[in-house]
């Protein structure tokens, strides 16, 4: 009964919408919170004087506030985000950001379909971060959730985000992949791109999107992840098993041979022999195993 009232009092404290009173009225009763406020990067629609009532201070987000100030408070006098649900707020927020965030999908991506919303981020007036009003430091804010990740970045060989030299958002976006993301389909794990059909990976090792004169194709089209864990790993390397042939025997793996070719070679006798350690670090002949602009077995 009781949420019934409030969010019918809810509706009628939005619906009357000519009842702002402006960001001063809330100063002597939510001093704490107004005395931080000019920092807040909301806090310029203030400042600039500009905006119009409904996008002004805290009533841009709060909504109209003369029925809470005549009440002197309440949570149902006003839109209290302790109170409103996830979807509210994420309406609440996408009000002036949907513009960016929509390129990324907000509504679509996982976060938003697990209830994960804006305020389970952000803090717009405790936050801890130095940026973008996050809730806390980037990575303790996605271990908080993810912990299994944690310990996948405390691996022999990982990407030193605990570090800080790499973030999870350098290869993520929280908000949501990009519509045209790169292979949505096949990767959907909220990977980021750098341009149009590129993995982020390649902001960094950008030497390892050729274009190649000899392309290793599982590169190109299956991508990093196909060989890489870039999360952690105990192969040096990253690689997703402890060796390097186990990885390539996924693929190369012809009846009786493991690299059945055009050419009928027979690896098993006489090219390649497993049972010759020195068989087994492929990466010692095949060195250019990204592409190579020289050798069509990617020797050099
Ligand atoms: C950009 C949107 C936004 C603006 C602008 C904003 N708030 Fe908030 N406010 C929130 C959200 C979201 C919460 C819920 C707690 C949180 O996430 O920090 C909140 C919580 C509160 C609370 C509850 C106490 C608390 O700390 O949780 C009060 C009181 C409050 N705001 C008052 C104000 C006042 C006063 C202003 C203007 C000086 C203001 N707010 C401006 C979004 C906003
Ligand atoms: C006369 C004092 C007074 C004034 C003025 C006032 N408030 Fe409040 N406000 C309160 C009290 C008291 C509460 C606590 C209600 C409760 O906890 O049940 C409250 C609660 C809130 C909440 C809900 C906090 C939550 O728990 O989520 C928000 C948001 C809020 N006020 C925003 C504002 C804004 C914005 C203004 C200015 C437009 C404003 N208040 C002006 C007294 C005031
Ligand atoms: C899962 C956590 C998470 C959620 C949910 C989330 N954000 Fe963010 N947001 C972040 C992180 C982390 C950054 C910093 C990105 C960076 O460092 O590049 C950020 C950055 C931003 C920025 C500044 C940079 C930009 O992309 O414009 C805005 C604005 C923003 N978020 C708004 C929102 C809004 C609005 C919502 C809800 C609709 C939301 N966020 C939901 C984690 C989140
Ligand atoms: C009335 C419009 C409006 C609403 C509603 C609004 N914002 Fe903003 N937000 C802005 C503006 C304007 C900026 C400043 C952009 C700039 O400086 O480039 C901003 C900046 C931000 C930033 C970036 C901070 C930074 O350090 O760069 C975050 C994060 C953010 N808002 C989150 C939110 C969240 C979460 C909500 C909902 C609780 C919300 N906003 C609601 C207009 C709004
Ligand atoms: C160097 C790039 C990179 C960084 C940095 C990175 N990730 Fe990932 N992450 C990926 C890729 C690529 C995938 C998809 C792997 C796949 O599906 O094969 C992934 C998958 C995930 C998944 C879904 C699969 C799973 O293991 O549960 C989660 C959750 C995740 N990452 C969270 C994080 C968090 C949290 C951080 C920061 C602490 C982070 N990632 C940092 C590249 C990265
Ligand atoms: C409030 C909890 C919470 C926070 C904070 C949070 N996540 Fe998540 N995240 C989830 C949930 C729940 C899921 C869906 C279940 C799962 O895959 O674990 C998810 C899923 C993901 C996925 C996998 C998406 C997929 O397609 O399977 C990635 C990647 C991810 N989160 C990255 C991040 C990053 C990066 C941050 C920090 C900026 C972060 N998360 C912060 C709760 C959270
Ligand atoms: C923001 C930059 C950045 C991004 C994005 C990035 N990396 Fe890295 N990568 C690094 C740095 C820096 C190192 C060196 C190790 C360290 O200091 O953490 C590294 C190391 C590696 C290594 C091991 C190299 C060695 O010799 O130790 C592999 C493999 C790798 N990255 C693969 C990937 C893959 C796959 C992706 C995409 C999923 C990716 N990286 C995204 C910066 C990045
Ligand atoms: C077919 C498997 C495979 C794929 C796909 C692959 N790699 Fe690798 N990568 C390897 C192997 C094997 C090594 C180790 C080479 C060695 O031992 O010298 C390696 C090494 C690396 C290194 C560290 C050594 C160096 O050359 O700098 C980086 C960085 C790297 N890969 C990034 C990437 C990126 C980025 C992608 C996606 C564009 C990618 N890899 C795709 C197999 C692969
Ligand atoms: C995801 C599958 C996959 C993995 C894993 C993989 N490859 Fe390949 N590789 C291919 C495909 C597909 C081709 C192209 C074959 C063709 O066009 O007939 C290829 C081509 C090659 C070639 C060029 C000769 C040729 O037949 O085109 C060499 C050499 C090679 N791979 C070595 C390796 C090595 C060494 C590893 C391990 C580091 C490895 N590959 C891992 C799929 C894979
Ligand atoms: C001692 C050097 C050497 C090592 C180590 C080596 N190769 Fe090769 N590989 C060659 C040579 C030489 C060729 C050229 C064609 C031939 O004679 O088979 C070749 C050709 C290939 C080809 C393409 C021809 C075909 O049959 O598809 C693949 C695939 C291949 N190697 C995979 C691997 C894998 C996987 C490993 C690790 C288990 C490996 N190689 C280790 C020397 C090496």
């Amino acid at each position: 009964m009781l949420r019934v009232a409030q969010a019918a009092l809810f509706l009628t404290a939005v619906s009357r919408g000519a009842d702002y009173v402006g960001s001063e009225a809330c100063k002597t009763c939510h001093a704490p919170i107004w005395n931080q406020f000019f920092r807040n990067p909301h806090y310029k629609s203030i400042a600039s004087g500009k905006e119009t009532p409904e996008n002004t201070g805290c009533e841009s987000c709060h909504g109209p506030g003369q029925a809470h100030v005549a009440a002197r408070g309440g949570k149902a006098t006003i839109v209290a985000f302790s109170e409103i649900g996830s979807e509210k707020t994420l309406d609440a927020c996408l009000r002036c950001h949907s513009q960016t965030l929509s390129r990324a999908n907000i509504r679509r991506s996982v976060h938003t379909q697990e209830d994960v919303v804006c305020s389970s981020c952000h803090s717009i007036h405790n936050s801890k971060a130095p940026k973008f009003l996050l809730a806390k430091k980037q990575t303790d804010l996605c271990y908080t959730c993810h912990a299994s990740v944690k310990a996948q970045f405390s691996m022999p060989f990982k990407h030193r985000v605990n570090e800080g030299v790499v973030e999870c958002t350098d290869c993520h976006n929280p908000h949501g992949a990009s519509a045209a993301s790169w292979r949505m389909a096949s990767l959907p794990r909220m990977v980021d791109q750098k341009e149009a059909n590129e993995e982020p990976c390649l902001k960094c090792h950008a030497d390892k999107r050729g274009p190649f004169v000899y392309e290793h194709a599982s590169v190109r089209i299956d991508g990093c992840e196909t060989c890489h864990v870039p999360h952690g790993s105990t192969n040096a390397k990253m690689l997703k098993r402890p060796t390097v042939f186990t990885v390539c025997l996924e693929c190369h793996n012809g009846a009786g041979t493991f690299g059945r070719s055009a050419a009928g070679v027979d690896h098993q006798s006489s090219t390649h022999n497993m049972a010759d350690p020195r068989f087994q670090n492929c990466t010692t002949c095949h060195a250019r195993i990204h592409g190579s602009n020289a050798d069509f077995f990617f020797f050099r």
